[in-house]
């Protein structure tokens, strides 16, 4: 018998229908058992959000600042063979449930000397919340066998407005009817189930050696380099401004109202006036650079 632990949070429960998708194969196959272990932070983050809340989480997500979880089906398994780790982005970092759960002593005892495989279910920017995450799980002692990032078709721009109508609003309407379905589409969420074949299908050849050029043929990971270098543009004003606020108090705190209110109207501002000029500094960038973002695409597409 394969046992794998899925260790997950998802917020509204699209994560959960990744995994579903993804899982569905191995479910199948009696050869399989899982189990399932969710992350629940104590004090649940609201949704639908209101903006000021939206925007007090940042500081504490970007600096990795750990909260208290609190966990759902504690896990029987002895000795599972891999770790599913699905997990959603937070201003460019992992979600505050996992990254206080890859904090926890808990993770150190699961993960240690375990395999990982990393699910990621966000908007569209992911690759600075993995290389933490990454770093994490290597830490721990587990071994990251491989990547699948499902991320949302809509352009950029686009994307953040149907986002925040969503995060906002608390329903997955298109906005005026005009725009498409805010999330991951239901086609890329029910097409997933590939990479459960394929890891069932790597586990049949040996003991799960997992080869990422292989899942990204499937498209498990894609980079787009004008995203890549908008992050990365990005994280230093980020970390900025985490700190910034921080000094005046932790999440909830009135003392940094005025700062966090602040940072919404740079996030509005970064939104609509600094990503278009962002996308043409990276058209720009590419010219002459073009290798050292090839090597980097190159870098983070294996995982
Ligand atoms: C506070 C907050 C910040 C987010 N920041 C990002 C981000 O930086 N990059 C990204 O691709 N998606 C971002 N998202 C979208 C999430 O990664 C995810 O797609 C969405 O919250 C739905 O996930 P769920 O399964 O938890 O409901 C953010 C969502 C929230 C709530």
């Amino acid at each position: 018998m394969k046992q794998i632990l899925v260790i997950y949070y998802s917020q509204t429960g699209q994560l959960n229908s990744i995994l579903n998708s993804v899982l569905a194969p191995l479910k199948q196959d009696p050869e399989f058992s899982i189990e399932y272990r969710e992350i629940v932070p104590r004090v649940p983050y609201p949704f639908p959000w209101s903006a000021y809340q939206f925007c007090d989480v940042f500081p504490e997500a970007v600096a990795g600042i750990p909260e208290e979880m609190d966990t759902v089906n504690q896990d029987r398994m002895e000795d599972p063979d891999l770790i599913i780790l699905a997990y959603t982005v937070w201003y460019l970092s992992p979600s505050i449930p996992i990254s206080s759960f890859l904090q926890s002593d808990e993770a150190a005892r699961l993960l240690q000397n375990r395999k990982v495989l990393t699910l990621i279910g966000c908007r569209n920017m992911w690759l600075l919340a993995q290389e933490r995450v990454k770093k994490q799980i290597s830490t721990l002692g587990g071994q990251l066998v491989g990547n699948i990032a499902l991320t949302e078709r809509t352009g950029n721009l686009l994307g953040i407005l149907n986002i925040a109508t969503w995060m906002l609003s608390g329903e997955k309407k298109p906005l005026l009817g005009l725009l498409p379905t805010p999330g991951i589409a239901e086609e890329d969420i029910s097409q997933a189930r590939r990479f459960g074949e394929l890891i069932r299908r790597a586990w049949t050849r040996d003991r799960l050696r997992l080869d990422q050029a292989e899942l990204n043929t499937h498209g498990a990971v894609r980079i787009d380099p004008a995203l890549m270098l908008m992050e990365k543009r990005i994280w230093p004003v980020f970390q900025k401004w985490s700190a910034f606020i921080r000094k005046k108090g932790s999440r909830g705190d009135g003392a940094r109202e005025k700062r966090v209110y602040a940072f919404m109207i740079y996030l509005l501002l970064a939104v609509v006036i600094l990503a278009p000029f962002s996308r043409l500094a990276s058209l720009l960038q590419r010219l002459v650079q073009n290798k050292k973002i090839q090597e980097e695409m190159r870098y983070y597409s294996l995982g």
